[in-house]
């Protein structure tokens, strides 16, 4: 059967983005195809400047709404990150394959060291090293596909190559696994700023829809939606960013395509009308069930005891295997 391994990253508020371009799939068709896990991941969370009480908020709130997306333990895995020692203990393996210039080429390191020394901070290591963390998560656990939106594909191509590598020099250990992406809103843009992705960690509240704001708030959100300048709703992502992301945010609500959609509008106003009320239907439900998760907390730490214990019996035999394989000698 398909192994199927994802996580998100406590590290602000869940999104529409993370809803849209991971959690929905992972809920409506991953859990029931695949063998499948979804990792809260703490650890990545301390990569840059961190609240310890903020993280384990965060960490509480990410695992109840994946429960309230959907995610049934009967179908799936779902645990947090450093529950299991098995991602910290293969991370470093992995450090051993993976070099210096490989991490300062990622993206995503660049984008966020930069943020990091605009506000006048230092960069962590663990920033520099996230993506072996990451990889080592994927590939503890056999997975054949990792559903993720656009913004991970980088991270998994890595992933692959350091799952190559070490099988060529040591003999084969690891799966190589494969990025899967949403056909639409594998990257939902930032309201305010249609160039740039709707991302948790970032400050500009008014361009994020959080998957727990209140219905007012999201159709005020949407109704402000930088849009681009001409009238005509037409879908074309490079000339028209605004309207584009709008037209992507309500074909994934309601099933539909977005050039056909756009077809379909004759102004903007209407457009961000039908987009703000289909985004409230689909988070409608979502936070309907998250209330009644956070009633019974119990629950939830139930859920992330079980998962953590399958997890660790899944990762520990690879983790093993791994460390006799590069030559560590075993305990006994
Ligand atoms: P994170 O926490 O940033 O995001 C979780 C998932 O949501 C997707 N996503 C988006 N999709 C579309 N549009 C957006 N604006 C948007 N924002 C986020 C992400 O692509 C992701 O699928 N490094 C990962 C967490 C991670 C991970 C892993 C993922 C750690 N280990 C192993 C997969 C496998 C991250 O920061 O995701």
């Amino acid at each position: 059967m398909t192994r199927v391994f994802s996580g998100v990253k406590p590290t602000g508020h869940l999104t529409l983005g993370n809803y849209l371009g991971a959690m929905r799939q992972w809920a409506a068709v991953d859990q029931h195809r695949a063998e499948a896990l979804f990792c809260v991941v703490d650890l990545h969370a301390l990569t840059v400047d961190h609240d310890p009480a903020r993280v384990r908020r965060l960490s509480r709130q990410a695992a109840t709404l994946l429960l309230a997306a959907g995610l049934d333990p009967r179908l799936c895995t779902v645990f947090v990150q450093s529950h299991v020692d098995e991602h910290a203990r293969l991370s470093y393996l992995l450090e051993c394959v993976a070099t210096d210039g490989e991490m300062r080429r990622m993206i995503q390191y660049k984008e966020k060291a930069a943020r990091e020394q605009r506000r006048g901070g230092s960069v962590r290591l663990s920033l520099l090293t996230y993506p072996v963390l990451m990889a080592a998560d994927i590939l503890a656990y056999g997975a054949d596909e990792v559903p993720v939106g656009d913004d991970q594909a980088q991270h998994v191509e890595l992933t692959r190559d350091l799952a190559v590598r070490f099988n060529q020099r040591y003999g084969h250990a690891f799966v190589v696994p494969r990025a899967t992406h949403p056909t639409v809103a594998a990257r939902v843009m930032n309201l305010q700023e249609p160039l740039a992705k709707m991302g948790k960690s970032d400050d500009t509240g008014p361009g994020i829809v959080y998957l727990l704001d209140e219905p007012d708030v999201v159709r005020k959100k949407v109704m402000r939606a930088v849009t681009d300048s001409g009238r005509e709703v037409v879908y074309d992502r490079e000339s028209r960013p605004g309207v584009a992301n709008l037209l992507e945010i309500l074909a994934a609500c309601t099933g539909g395509n977005p050039e056909a959609l756009a077809g379909a509008y004759e102004s903007y106003g209407a457009l961000k009308a039908d987009t703000a009320e289909a985004v409230v239907e689909v988070l409608r439900p979502v936070q309907e069930r998250h209330k009644e998760l956070c009633a019974d907390p119990g629950h939830v730490e139930g859920v992330l005891r079980d998962g953590a214990e399958r997890a660790r019996g899944m990762a520990r035999p690879t983790v093993d295997a791994a460390y006799r394989a590069i030559g560590l000698l075993p305990a006994s």
